[in-house]
């Protein structure tokens, strides 16, 4: 019986602190980029998207225009790297990008 009720509020902590399902963590977001991200676009065209490689993401002939299409782009730059990630990395990500650059409507 024990067992059980700090099982209950186990969860109910978790679920309490998960926050809402949709928001991405942009912290988590900033440091997945900064470790997986950065280094490939900071390589292309001689540097001139910046040393961090964001020039890309704010150049004139910018390719993504819409959240779905961020979602996209992200997943496929980040299979190009290897192994895809979980939905979750993707979104926090995402929200990084988005909230930083993009900032697309939600
Ligand atoms: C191996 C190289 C490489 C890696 C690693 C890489 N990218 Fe890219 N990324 C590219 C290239 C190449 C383009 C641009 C293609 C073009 O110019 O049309 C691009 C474009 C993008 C764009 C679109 C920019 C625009 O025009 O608005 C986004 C967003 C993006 N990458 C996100 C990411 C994220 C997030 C990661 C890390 C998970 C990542 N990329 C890792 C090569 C890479």
């Amino acid at each position: 019986m024990r067992i059980h009720l700090s099982y209950s509020i186990l969860l109910l902590c978790l679920f309490l602190t998960a926050g809402p399902v949709h928001a991405g963590d942009p912290e988590h977001g900033r440091e997945l980029h900064r470790e997986n991200c950065i280094k490939c676009h900071a390589s292309m065209k001689n540097g001139i998207y910046g040393k961090d490689g964001t020039g890309i993401y704010v150049r004139e002939n910018r390719r993504i225009h819409s959240l779905e299409a961020l979602y996209n782009q992200v997943r496929r730059c980040k299979t190009s790297l290897g192994a895809p990630w979980p939905d979750s990395q993707i979104e926090d990500v995402v929200t990084y990008l988005n909230q930083n650059f993009y900032k697309f409507e939600e």
